[in-house]
């Protein structure tokens, strides 16, 4: 059918946000499609909808402002915030609604199932309470650098409709003895007093201390005064926690936490949705996106999107480089982003990288798929094939 491959990336990217209209329309092409015979095509789109159902049907309403809302004061950008006693460095910054994102940050379905769960939990609290069964009020985010922690936590709490208090915890430390204790029970104090998400990122700096012989007893009171001031909110507003090292963290401020959620490094499936996003508005074909998903394979979201930037910036500048060639140079000047050996085949010579892609398994290329991306034309891919073995 002719400019179905049109049809079907405007699809992509209408689904890419979905909403019930674009749903719905989305539904009625690919009956008026299956009823002409075109089933292949209509299929196509079968398999473009049913993420994005599922992604509809979980995202639940906003939550309504009830938890522990309307007890404390409304937070607004003039509101004073409290400050380092020494250094007058102010202890958080606020985010409201509108810098809050709107996206989940993309992740596999599990993992996206149970946040949502979370938050349905959330939006019963009335109920729930009624029944004395109290719903969770703080959550523990870990894992590696880069994997969208800090996006999920913005994201949560622009979920539950209340402005953040962000404080990284590196910045309350202070190198004045008994400072940080102080600008820790200041922010909660700030922060139980405003209707507010309070949202510690970076949180395994306080464990940095411990480092330090000399700071034993500094950090007992640190972690005394952060105890004290977990289990005080409690009551009070929802706190999320955010730590690229759960190992370091002290395992009473540990099970302070009411939700862990770790998030892993995502798979190359989910490499490969994180790339059409942060490709766009460009369109790829699926073997530009396996080959980009290959090179990348492994790594965080953050490197993703690294590989995404540098994917449209070499199409405008160099915009008849081949992919490999574009490849080539990411692998090149981005030594830490690619795995090691992929790095060795991408850079050594070209029938290396051909043979890899052909060889690797978890992509399953195909000579026609690998060809045009080296420039080639499929029978000169296989007559190389057949020079190398
Ligand atoms: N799974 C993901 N989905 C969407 N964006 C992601 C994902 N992982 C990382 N990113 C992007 O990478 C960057 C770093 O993410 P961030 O949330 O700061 O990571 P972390 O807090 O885990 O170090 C952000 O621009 C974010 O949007
Ligand atoms: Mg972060």
């Amino acid at each position: 059918m002719e400019h179905f491959n049109i049809i079907q990336a405007l699809c992509r990217s209408a689904l890419s946000t979905p909403n019930s209209a674009v749903v719905q329309q989305i539904i009625r092409l690919k009956e008026a499609l299956k009823k002409e015979g075109h089933s292949k095509e209509a299929k196509s789109l079968d398999a473009l909808l049913v993420p994005s159902q599922k992604a509809l049907e979980m995202t639940p309403s906003k939550i309504k402002q009830s938890f522990a809302i309307g007890k404390g004061d409304e937070l607004t950008s003039k509101t004073p915030i409290p400050v380092d006693k020494e250094t007058s460095t102010p202890l958080a910054e606020i985010y409201f609604g509108d810098d809050l994102p709107d996206e989940i940050p993309v992740f596999e379905d599990a993992i996206k199932e149970a946040i949502f769960s979370i938050i349905a939990e959330w939006s019963k609290f009335d109920k729930l309470v009624e029944i004395e069964a109290y719903p969770a009020s703080s959550c523990l985010i870990y894992g590696l650098p880069g994997t969208g922690k800090t996006h999920l936590a913005k994201w949560i709490a622009k979920q539950i409709g209340l402005p953040v208090v962000l404080a990284r915890l590196e910045g309350l430390m202070s190198s004045f003895l008994g400072t940080t204790a102080k600008n820790i029970g200041n922010l909660f104090a700030f922060a139980d007093r405003y209707n507010c998400v309070l949202l510690l990122d970076e949180f395994d700096a306080i464990a940095k201390l411990r480092n330090d012989p000399q700071e034993v007893g500094e950090v007992k009171r640190v972690v005394n005064t952060l105890l004290q001031c977990l289990d005080s909110r409690k009551n009070r507003g929802f706190t999320i926690g955010v730590t690229n090292h759960e190992s370091l963290l002290d395992p009473a401020i540990w099970r302070r936490f009411d939700i862990q959620i770790e998030i892993p490094k995502p798979s190359s499936k989910v490499v490969m949705s994180l790339l059409r996003k942060f490709l766009q508005p460009l369109e790829f074909a699926d073997n530009e996106i396996k080959l980009f998903a290959w090179c990348i394979d492994d790594s965080t979201g953050a490197d993703v999107e690294t590989l995404a930037k540098w994917i449209k910036r070499s199409s405008v500048i160099d915009n008849n480089m081949t992919f490999a060639h574009t490849i080539r140079q990411f692998a090149l000047l981005n030594s830490g982003r690619v795995d090691e050996n992929k790095r060795n085949i991408i850079l050594n010579n070209e029938e290396e990288f051909i043979n890899a892609l052909i060889e690797d398994d978890k992509y399953s290329f195909k000579q026609v798929d690998i060809a045009p991306l080296f420039g080639m034309t499929t029978s000169s891919l296989s007559k190389l094939k057949s020079k190398m073995k």
